[in-house]
């Protein structure tokens, strides 16, 4: 049973071969240095997943993430000891970069499609912990710290953790309940406060809630509403006064959020939980603003099927757009979205009227009016324009995207020229008349082109 026995045949038969050596290689340095080192976090947690629920269920868990920590040092001196732990890592890989963030001793070794370890992402911290008065202090004082390291967590099934040197590695550490939650299918957070202190853990509580398919526990449920209730988003929130880590933390989630193929899930229960409020106060999801994203989120699979925009990061500007222009830019400002859709977001309703002005006052605009209205704009804010839009609208907007971005004649620049044509600024026009008839159906192969030139753009006979 998970928990009972020694974890790292587990860890050997789950972890990608090259991990599981790396683990080993740390877990060497980290004794010869006389300190301990654990997995914790959700690494510990997916092996659990993997284990119980079978790796077909969980393939997309990859350990790609790893969390250690180390622990057990006895001097001052020692408190680098993650930090030092990485770089005597990176001896043994010299392939990985190091990266030191001092202010927390903590440490991470980056791979990048490395041929064994793939991406690759360790992290190295240091257990904030007491100094032990005297070497070798007893197994219950060095616990004690990795316990307090553990407690700062998130969740409990976040606070699980797998000894990885001696005494008795492998031995799995649950000093708060974790296995019976993952066991119960909750998540449980692990202290009154924890919202409170990090709004950011909300979005996260929900992200685990629909990935994992188990259920947000009732006391959880309601220190979240609490936190809420109580405005924690107006000292963090993006308008006011932005605190770069907590934007920066914010908005990772969000984008892990709206890019997971669950995105739906955690979205109506963001929305449920009234967590949308850290975004911006008034931003509610409306039946009409589900629809839209829904509606995007649909263009974006049929349209957009190699992904060469960021859906995620549309689904968040149509959520944006259901506020007043001055607010949605502060928002998209402070996340430090693409200037391009920070630009989209300012000038929506300005595109709207426009678009609305060229098509709109025809009976029945032409493929052509269509296509030449519509051409100069960004494709990703057609697309906000199209969730946004009437049926009429959305109509056109699709047409132009399916159909009308694929029309190209078949004579070019080139052809003119050889046909004998005078390059020049006549060029463009006749270049654009000759789509304008393509799109507009009255011409179907080169012989028709080039006899549509001769009646429309003759060449002066020749003496
Ligand atoms: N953590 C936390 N509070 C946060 C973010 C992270 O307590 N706001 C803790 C959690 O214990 C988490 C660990 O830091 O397990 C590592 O964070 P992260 O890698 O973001 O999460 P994982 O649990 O590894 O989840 P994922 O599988 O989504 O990477």
């Amino acid at each position: 049973k998970f928990g009972q026995g020694n974890l790292l045949e587990l860890l050997k038969t789950h972890l990608p071969a090259a991990t599981w050596q790396l683990l080993t290689t740390a877990a060497c340095q980290a004794q010869a240095r006389g300190w301990h080192l654990y997995l914790v976090g959700g690494a510990v947690r997916d092996l659990w997943l993997r284990h119980s629920q079978g790796a077909k269920k969980h393939q997309n868990i990859t350990f790609q993430d790893i969390d250690l920590v180390v622990d057990g040092f006895h001097t001052k001196a020692d408190v680098g000891a993650g930090v030092e732990l990485a770089q005597a890592l990176q001896g043994d890989y010299p392939g990985a970069r190091l990266s030191v963030h001092g202010e927390f001793q903590t440490a991470a070794l980056l791979w990048h499609k490395d041929p064994q370890l793939d991406s690759l992402w360790v992290d190295i911290a240091t257990a904030r912990t007491e100094f032990y008065p005297y070497p070798a202090a007893n197994p219950e004082v060095e616990a004690s710290s990795i316990r307090q390291d553990l407690y700062r967590r998130d969740f409990t099934i976040n606070a699980l953790s797998i000894r990885l040197t001696n005494p008795s590695p492998g031995k799995l550490l649950d000093f708060f309940g974790g296995m019976n939650d993952l066991h119960n299918q909750q998540v449980r957070v692990l202290h009154a406060n924890s919202f409170i202190e990090d709004p950011t853990r909300i979005y996260r509580a929900v992200r685990f809630v629909v990935r994992l398919g188990f259920d947000l526990e009732p006391q959880t449920e309601t220190y979240i509403r609490y936190a809420i209730a109580s405005g924690v988003y107006e000292r963090w929130r993006l308008t006011e006064h932005p605190t770069p880590a907590l934007t920066t933390r914010l908005k990772a989630e969000l984008s892990i959020i709206l890019k997971a193929p669950y995105w739906k899930g955690a979205l109506t229960l963001l929305a449920d939980l009234d967590a949308l409020k850290c975004l911006h106060p008034e931003l509610k999801l409306t039946e009409q603003l589900w629809w839209q994203v829904r509606c995007l989120s649909r263009w974006l699979r049929w349209l957009d099927p190699e992904r060469q925009l960021e859906h995620w990061l549309l689904r968040l500007g149509i959520l944006l757009g259901a506020l007043p222009p001055q607010e949605r830019i502060k928002i998209a400002t402070g996340l430090q979205l693409p200037k391009t859709m920070i630009d989209g977001l300012a000038n929506l309703e300005t595109m709207e009227t426009a678009i609305a002005k060229s098509l709109g006052c025809q009976q029945c605009p032409g493929p052509s009016v269509i296509y030449q209205t519509l051409k100069g704009y960004d494709r990703a804010n057609l697309f906000l324009v199209a969730a946004r839009g009437h049926k009429v609208l959305r109509k056109q907007i699709w047409f132009y995207f399916s159909q009308l971005c694929q029309v190209s004649p078949f004579l070019t620049g080139h052809d003119l020229k050889a046909l004998g044509y005078k390059p020049g600024p006549q060029f463009k026009q006749i270049l654009t008349d000759l789509l304008n008839a393509c799109l507009d159906g009255q011409l179907g192969d080169r012989q028709q082109e080039e006899a549509w030139l001769n009646a429309h753009y003759p060449l002066p006979k020749k003496v």
